[in-house]
């Protein structure tokens, strides 16, 4: 009989699971608290109304199915269930205070100060009055960020700390996404950003990939592109891995994979935050098979399943995403995308938000209207080839 594997949430970030799964001859169950959800569209495969929080019902879900590993894809909120569900069946997984550490960044940056991970200066706050006196510690620009939420949602930068008015805008701001109420206010780090895509097994950390990242920058910090491997020399590369090595250490990942981000400072790399979990916006779904030949999905399944995945690297190439620019408005007309899609190099062209739809400028990752993905010999080519369909498309927003 195959082996059963239980899929946390089944939207567009786990479908790649989902059908992963599906291919490598498991049996599926998929959960997620939406019935129309993209994923349970899949063929074969058992469905499960829960919300992916809701730990007893899963856990309920779970042992009557009698999974042999649960996961979920690129998303921080079924962390916790993940390792409740492991732990109660005794499956591989991260443990309850990994997911925490994992996912809270007060918990994540005072789990990595104890285990000196270089960080930056940084205060948790529960209230206005504690924000109040925090902020009158800052010297330089600071950043103020729900500590549980994600997709940069709720970021806010303080360049001018004589600003109260924008310091006060900045609470309100980031307090209306922390859904504990909780709030981060961290030294604003300057320099450029990468991610660093891993895999743990039995307690070895296997560094698959590092990515180097284009971010709208002040004050939202949405991502708008990414490339590998990174074009930073070997020695900056040496560091960035150590650090990333060590921040999996800290928060206490055994076995599966994490996504860490971090900036290279003058001081040298430093932790924005890590996920227990594969990097979204195609990185490790996309990006690191094209660049590396390495299939993280497939990896992180056998991985929940107990088995030993192969982590070695099959060739050496360029990857990239890009994502389209954008203002708010209607979508009126989207033209060029085949031509866009027939450039030498260029994977994909994919349009989220189509005609007809409305969007906003780009405040949050949700908010991107679209991205086309390339691959060449090096990061560079690839980041050419994505420039360069990118031009090809013309879109009006009205
Ligand atoms: N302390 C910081 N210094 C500089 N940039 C930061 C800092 N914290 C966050 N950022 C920027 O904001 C982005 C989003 O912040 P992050 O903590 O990763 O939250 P999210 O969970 O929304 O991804 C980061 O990728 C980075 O570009
Ligand atoms: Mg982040």
């Amino acid at each position: 009989m195959s082996k059963k594997i239980m899929i946390l949430g089944a939207s567009v970030l786990q479908l790649p699971a989902i059908r992963k799964a599906k291919e490598m001859g498991l049996t599926v169950v998929a959960v997620d608290m939406d019935p129309g959800a993209i994923g349970f569209a899949e063929t074969g495969i058992i469905k499960e109304v829960i919300s992916t929080i809701d730990i007893p019902a899963v856990l309920e879900a779970a042992k009557r199915h009698r999974i042999d590993g649960v996961m979920t894809l690129a998303s921080d909120m079924p962390m916790r269930t993940v390792a409740a569900v492991a732990k109660e069946l005794g499956l591989v997984g991260v443990s309850e205070e990994t997911a925490l550490k994992a996912t809270n960044k007060a918990a994540m940056r005072e789990a990595l100060r104890e285990y000196g991970v270089p960080i930056p200066q940084f205060f948790k706050v529960s209230n206005r009055q504690e924000y109040n006196e925090v902020v009158g510690q800052f010297r330089s620009a600071f950043i103020v960020k729900p500590a549980d939420n994600s997709g940069s949602r709720g970021i806010f930068l303080i360049e001018d700390i004589t600003n109260t008015a924008l310091i006060e805008q900045a609470y309100e701001y980031s307090r209306r996404y922390s859904r504990g109420g909780d709030v981060v206010v961290e030294e604003y780090m300057r320099g450029p950003e990468v991610s660093v895509e891993t895999l743990t097994v039995d307690g070895t950390c296997h560094v698959i990939q590092i990515t180097d990242k284009l971010t709208t920058g002040a004050p939202h910090f949405v991502e708008m592109g990414h490339s590998q491997p990174t074009r930073h020399c070997s020695r900056t590369a040496e560091q960035i891995r150590w650090v990333a090595e060590a921040a999996n250490k800290a928060v206490g990942i055994q076995n599966g994979p994490s996504h860490t981000e971090i900036i290279v400072t003058e001081e040298g790399p430093k932790i924005v935050e890590l996920g227990a979990r594969l990097g979204g916006d195609c990185i490790t779904t996309h990006l690191v098979p094209l660049s590396t030949g390495v299939d993280m999905v497939e990896c992180c399944i056998r991985i929940a399943l107990g088995e030993s995945p192969d982590v070695t690297p099959k060739f050496k190439k360029g990857s990239a995403i890009r994502y389209f620019e954008q203002t708010a408005g209607e979508v009126r007309r989207i033209d060029g995308v085949e031509a866009a899609e027939a450039l030498d190099g260029v994977q994909q062209v994919c349009i989220v938000h189509g005609v007809g739809k409305t969007v906003t400028e780009i405040d949050s990752s949700a908010a991107r209207l679209g991205f086309v993905i390339a691959q060449a010999s090096t990061a560079g080519a690839a980041v050419a080839a994505c420039e360069a369909a990118r031009d090809r498309v013309t879109i009006e927003i009205l």
